[in-house]
């Protein structure tokens, strides 16, 4: 178990299903796009690690399953990471021929204005009967294209190579024909497309309607540009990404691919295929409103929640003013490790240090939990530039204190995972840490020990913070890391 209370009493709160909420209000806008398709809103978090990894292909040394990444209930239970946790399941009770999924997942991850260990995904699938295709006598690729007939056009430009597979890189499953998989390919693009146009609508809608002189107002004037790019997953294959270009950037904004046939088959209907997609819910809803701070999503404060209403036209997020923030800097040394010779109770004291992912499979396909942004909120449009005045100096671009520093033996702090130190902040702090990074990474020459030097950045969204209490706070985040990691303040 590696699961805090704090993760464990957030479940309860569902934020996809409370009327008015921005992030149901955006599920029920990409849920109008699929007429039909049978919609599951509140399928149980606590899932086993066949649900969430093994049905789905992943390899038993895949990142994605280690205790950095993943909130364990006991070994073989965990909260899930993705909403694909459900695809097994919901094939097999064959109940539509299309379905979505909302769901709260959870990852183990950095500390951010875009990443919070609880969002929420939606996933869709659309699957086909090859016997229902026989008995009309068309070709299944043709009864495809009929229904891709039936997807609302749009004249936005998209980049596409458009072969529909790549033999080495993306390759086409054995089971499949090429037109089968250039149909499936060609109906799950257009549907995709035409969420993004909805959802681009409608944040356009509702940035000329707001006030001109709120700065979120008029952010995107530019025209709708999308592209498609391969991807990997170990559950579809071929595999693509959509993104799209925004304030000048390529956001990826979903993860998709033709299902393998194999899990079709073990959830028993060996007869379908089709395609699956999946991608994160505060993402798009900081896109359509311009919201900018993905804790926002958890606030009860009125100040958030009045300025969204189901039934009225969108309007773009105002931002409530914004509180100071404060940084601190926390220096350590990480702990030796255990010496071989030693007992395991020595490994025992630094029982919460997960052996480090990063190191230990660095080849691995992309983690449930790695994409950095397919699935997960990433980069908010609106939000203030990452430099804002308040800033300090921007910190060493190194994300990774599990990089290898100095070649050569050994070093300390060998099981050290960054996500412990985030992990124990969130514990702390709660929602007013805003971003936690390491700005500093050294190591002693002659001692070989390791240490390493983050910086707290302390904002509460709804009031100003004092001086006592985040001194307070910060206090006792040097103490957990002490107890909790072993590590020795500087
Ligand atoms: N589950 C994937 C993720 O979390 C997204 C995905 C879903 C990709 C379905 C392909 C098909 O990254």
């Amino acid at each position: 178990m590696n699961t805090p209370s704090t993760i464990l009493s957030a479940i309860p709160r569902r934020l996809h299903i409370q009327p008015n909420h921005p992030l149901t209000i955006t599920r029920q806008l990409i849920e109008s796009r699929f007429p039909g398709y049978k919609t599951h809103n509140t399928l149980f978090p606590i899932v086993t690690t066949g649900q969430n990894f093994d049905s789905l292909g992943f390899p038993q040394d895949h990142v994605g399953r280690s205790r950095t990444d993943t909130y364990y209930i006991n070994k073989d239970t965990v909260l899930r990471t993705h909403t694909s946790a459900h695809q097994a399941d919901v094939f097999r009770a064959n109940e539509s021929e299309g379905y979505l999924i909302s769901a709260d997942v959870y990852r183990r991850d950095a500390i951010d204005r875009t990443h919070y260990p609880i969002f929420h995904q939606m996933e869709g699938a659309r699957t086909w009967s090859r016997q229902a295709a026989e008995k009309t006598g068309k070709s299944l690729a043709e009864v495809i294209y009929e229904d891709v007939a039936r997807i609302p056009k749009h004249n936005i430009q998209v980049e596409d190579p458009d072969t529909p597979f790549h033999a080495s890189r993306n390759p086409k499953q054995d089971p499949h024909s090429v037109e089968e998989v250039a149909a499936v390919a060609t109906h799950l693009k257009r549907s995709l497309e035409d969420v993004v146009v909805t959802i681009f609508d409608a944040a356009r809608q509702a940035s000329s309607s707001s006030d001109p002189s709120s700065p979120s107002a008029a952010a995107d004037e530019e025209p709708l540009k999308m592209r498609w790019v391969e991807a990997y997953f170990p559950f579809t294959s071929p595999s693509w990404e959509l993104e799209v270009f925004w304030q000048g950037d390529w956001l990826e904004v979903l993860g998709s691919g033709v299902v393998q046939q194999a899990i079709l088959n073990s959830a028993d209907v060996p007869d379908r295929l089709g395609w699956a997609f999946g991608l994160g819910l505060e993402r798009i809803a900081m896109l359509l409103y311009g919201i900018p701070d993905i804790r926002l999503f958890w606030s009860t404060d009125a100040r958030f929640l009045s300025q969204f209403d189901a039934d009225a036209p969108l309007k773009r997020f105002v931002p409530f003013s914004k509180y100071p923030a404060c940084f601190k800097d926390v220096s350590f040394w990480l702990p030796a490790p255990p010496s071989p010779s030693s007992s395991n109770s020595a490994a025992g004291g630094a029982g919460t240090l997960p052996p480090s992912s990063s190191s230990s499979s660095p080849s691995a396909p992309r983690a449930p939990s790695a994409p950095p942004s397919t699935t997960a909120a990433a980069a908010a449009p609106g939000s203030p530039a990452p430099a804002s005045p308040s800033s300090p100096p921007p910190p060493s671009p190194s994300s990774s204190p599990t990089a290898p520093a100095i070649a050569s033996a050994p070093l300390t702090g060998q099981a050290f995972h960054e996500n412990d130190v985030m992990e124990i902040a969130r514990d702390v702090c709660g929602d007013v840490v805003e971003d936690v990074r390491l700005v500093d990474e050294f190591v002693h020459p002659k001692s070989r020990r390791r240490s390493l030097c983050y910086r707290v950045n302390y904002r509460s969204l709804e009031r100003t913070l004092t001086n006592d209490e985040t001194n307070a706070l910060h206090q006792r985040l040097e103490q957990q890391l002490v107890e909790k990691l072993g590590v020795e303040i500087r």
